[in-house]
């Protein structure tokens, strides 16, 4: 029976330990140790990017990662996108835009696009179809995926505009505030 290695590292913000193989992609842990089948296998080879999963927050094909090389990393699978039961505004916008047909590249497309958008809310049509473009879509044309990143964009650029309006806000009303307690 072959040699497996301990391995302690966070997925989707929860510390996970697993034992793998020295042999196993971090795609085989995840999908069969882990049972967060999520993450898709297309080729196995490096190709599709349908196994993409952000690593340290970069996007990386977990069917090139060891399990062995995850030691004490930050992981983020598909299973992680959503918070609160609230779909991410990159998976509304895939729903909404018609960005999908059978659904196997999407996990991939999505995690791909959340670096990104996570990165520059706002890229230009021809950086979001560099940034993708080790992303491989059998059924849709790419034009849908691209608009989906496009509007999932300007969502989470509105986000970040209202959290920084009302972390402003807050501010002020705390040096207010505190100018007010110190004339007392
Ligand atoms: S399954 Fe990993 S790149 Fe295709
Ligand atoms: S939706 Fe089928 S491969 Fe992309």
């Amino acid at each position: 029976m072959a040699k497996k290695t301990h391995v302690t590292t966070t997925i989707n913000g929860q510390q996970v330990e697993f034992l793998c193989e020295a042999r196993q992609s971090l795609l085989e842990v995840l999908r069969d140790v882990l049972h967060l089948t999520g993450s898709k296998e297309g080729c196995n080879n490096g190709n599709c990017g349908a196994c993409t999963v952000l690593l340290d927050g970069l996007p990386v094909d977990s069917c090139l990662v060891l399990g062995v090389e995850v030691e004490a990393a930050e992981i983020t699978t598909i299973e992680g996108v959503a918070q609160d039961s609230c779909l991410h505004p990159i998976q509304q916008c895939f729903l909404e835009d018609a960005a999908l047909q059978c659904g196997v590249c999407t996990p991939g497309f999505i995690m791909t696009a959340k670096a990104l958008l996570d990165r520059d809310p706002n890229p230009s049509e021809e950086e979001i179809r560099f940034q993708l473009a080790g992303n491989l879509c059998r059924c849709t044309g790419y034009d849908k995926i691209v608009r989906a990143v496009q509007d999932a964009g300007q969502i989470m650029g509105n986000q970040r505009g209202a959290t920084s309006a009302a972390a402003q806000a807050n501010g002020s009303r705390a040096s207010k505030a505190k100018a007010r307690a110190g004339s007392k």
